[in-house]
């Protein structure tokens, strides 16, 4: 959901007394081959500075900076928190999930971290129709894609399932070993067909009330020593913010918020302490 390079440039451009760049030309300026090369350079030197000095832990990975090149819309910082509470998280047993997965990009960083992990599975929920109708928490707090109203963002986001399994096969991750799970999450996640046990969760679904449900669909799966990266905590709808704070303050022996640096992006981070 963040647009942190977008932004970047856009403050740049505008700072330097010239126009905002157009939406419709901002593709094709981030695909800017000297564009690409800065943002590569600088998520090298991102990806190395973290594993030296704030997650000493965090195993090398060939494959990571390149797929850190490639998020949509999350943090080098954000990525780098999301692969280092996976590994944490894997000293459990369990699967790993994304809820609210879009094209696959994060999915993609993911997969290849559990790849050499042959016993854990990868699922992945979305509606593949873009996001729902907001809820009754839902306000709008950045207007990212300036469309002047949160109501606006229904059906915004949209991606296929092709797109997630043509990222999941740059790595190459097993198809064998994925679940991608279509549809809304308010009927997917009563279905029987969910992990029963989930060792780490990414959970990116914007809006209020699908993030709660995910969360309190963790409650039920997820056992102490796992972790929760929850997207757009303060960010794009003050829902997100509030579904994490009523959560962590209904279970409070249950679950640990743990705030990164701000300028690792608009995220937390959920431990869980203790079994229900
Ligand atoms: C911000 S995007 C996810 C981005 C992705 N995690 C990434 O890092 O590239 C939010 C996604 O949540 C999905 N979504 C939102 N609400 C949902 C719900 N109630 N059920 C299923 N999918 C939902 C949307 O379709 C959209 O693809």
């Amino acid at each position: 959901m963040l647009r942190p390079l977008r932004t970047m440039v856009r403050r740049a451009l505008e700072a330097a007394g010239l126009v905002a760049i157009p939406a419709s030309q901002w593709r094709e300026l981030r695909n800017h081959r000297t564009v690409r090369a800065i943002h590569r350079r600088d998520v090298i030197e991102i990806e190395e500075l973290y594993r030296s000095f704030v997650f000493p832990d965090l195993p090398r990975d060939p494959q990571r900076v390149d797929i850190l090149h490639n998020l949509e819309g999350t943090t080098v910082g954000e990525g780098v928190h999301i692969v280092h509470y996976l590994h944490r998280a894997l000293r459990q047993p369990g699967d790993v999930c994304e809820f609210g997965c879009n094209e696959g990009a994060t999915s993609r960083l993911l997969a290849n971290e559990i790849l050499p992990h042959a016993e854990r599975r990868l699922w992945l929920f979305d509606s593949f129709e873009g996001l729902p109708a907001p809820g009754e928490k839902d306000r709008l707090i950045d207007d990212i894609a300036h469309l002047g109203d949160i109501a606006r963002y229904q059906g915004d986001m949209r991606a296929t399932e092709e797109q997630v399994r043509d990222k999941l096969a740059l790595v190459p991750f097993p198809p064998e070993r994925t679940r991608v799970v279509k549809g809304w999450i308010e009927q997917t996640l009563a279905r029987p067909e969910v992990p029963r046990q989930v060792a780490f969760a990414y959970v990116d679904l914007d809006f209020h009330d699908p993030i709660r449900l995910a969360l309190d669909f963790l409650d039920r799966s997820m056992q102490p020593g796992g972790y929760a990266v929850v997207d757009d905590y303060g960010f794009f709808s003050e829902g997100a913010q509030l579904a994490v704070d009523a959560f962590v303050a209904a279970h409070p022996s249950r679950w640990r918020l743990l705030m990164p640096h701000p300028a690792a992006g608009k995220f937390c981070v959920l431990e869980r302490l203790a079994a229900v």
